[in-house]
């Protein structure tokens, strides 16, 4: 089975199903500079060299250090290159992450992004709902669609919502992605998968290499030796093939990581590998 490279959502919105995610370009604990700030803006110029469009981003990572990084590699912006970034959140002195969507929050921090990322107006803005946070979005998310009326944004999306609140937000403007966390092992979401295909919404997959807990598994291992292929372009590949509105947005500081992770998608899994990998999530969470 071959995997399209690129998803259209709307007419001036092409996405490469390979994306990159911009958070691990921060500092620890996604606070304050990079550790080595000429690879960070390394990586981002072979993320535009590498052919990916696709570029998650948001204001939270430093904050706005990697918004501002990016501006600093890739201003002026390829004509193709779509940056996703989101609100929702802010950051405090003590590097916590706090719910931020009042009317006036929600509008500042898109002028914040439009600003720290040197654009007049934003591809795509994401909700983010805190976790478990299940309540009615209409408010926040109708603060969104007003922006975008203005030409602010051009698009909106969700970032860690269930599926009604997916329905609710389609009531109020189009919805062109959800992000959530997603992967091989983490799969509570796999109606919410096949919902956005059903729809037409991309479903970008966060922590597609489990994020901060990296994924681990004796059976990727072994399907990615079989495979010559690393475990994580494996696991990258698998994610792929779930959906055909699937985006990806792994995450990386090293240019060389970032190679690999785009060459997942020439990694062809074949059809008794796929069904070992569907099973992983079952068989992890029967473990003791
Ligand atoms: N919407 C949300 O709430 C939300 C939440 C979290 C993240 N995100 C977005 O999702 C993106 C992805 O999440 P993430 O970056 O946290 O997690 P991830 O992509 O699942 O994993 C990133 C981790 O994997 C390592 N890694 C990457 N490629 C590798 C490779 N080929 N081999 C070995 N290790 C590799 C990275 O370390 P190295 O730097 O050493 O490569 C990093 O520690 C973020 O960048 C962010 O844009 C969104």
């Amino acid at each position: 089975m071959t995997t399209s490279r690129y998803l259209t959502i709307t007419e001036d919105l092409t996405l490469s199903r390979m994306g990159f995610g911009a958070m691990q370009l921060a500092g620890p604990g996604v606070w304050g500079p990079p550790r080595d700030r000429d690879e960070a803006l390394a990586v981002l110029r072979e993320v535009v060299a590498l052919g990916i469009t696709h570029l998650d981003t948001s204001d939270f990572y430093g904050p706005a250090t990697v918004n501002e990084l990016i501006r600093e590699a890739l201003h002026p912006y390829p004509e193709n290159l779509r940056i996703v970034t989101k609100v929702g959140f802010r950051r405090g002195a003590d590097r916590s992450w706090n719910p931020s969507a009042t009317r006036a929050e929600l509008i500042s921090a898109v002028h914040e992004n439009l600003d720290h990322l040197g654009l007049d107006a934003l591809d795509v803005v994401n909700l983010r709902v805190a976790d478990d946070d299940r309540s009615s979005l209409a408010e926040r998310f109708t603060v969104l669609a007003e922006l975008r009326e203005q030409g602010l944004i051009r698009h909106l999306g969700l970032s860690n919502v269930g599926e009604e609140q997916l329905t609710e937000a389609q009531g109020i403007a189009p919805v062109v992605c959800v992000q959530n966390h997603y992967n091989l092992v983490h799969r509570a979401d796999d109606a919410l998968v096949d919902r956005c295909a059903r729809d037409g919404v991309a479903f970008t997959s966060f922590f597609p290499l489990g994020g901060f807990s990296p994924l681990q598994s004796g059976v990727l291992d072994e399907i990615a030796a079989k495979v010559e292929a690393t475990p994580q372009q494996v696991a990258l590949a698998w994610l792929l093939r779930r959906s055909p509105t699937m985006l990806l947005i792994p995450g990386t500081s090293s240019v060389a990581h970032l190679r690999e992770n785009v060459a997942a998608a020439e990694v062809e899994l074949p059809e008794d590998a796929v069904a070992v990998l569907d099973g992983i999530a079952a068989r992890a969470h029967s473990a003791p």
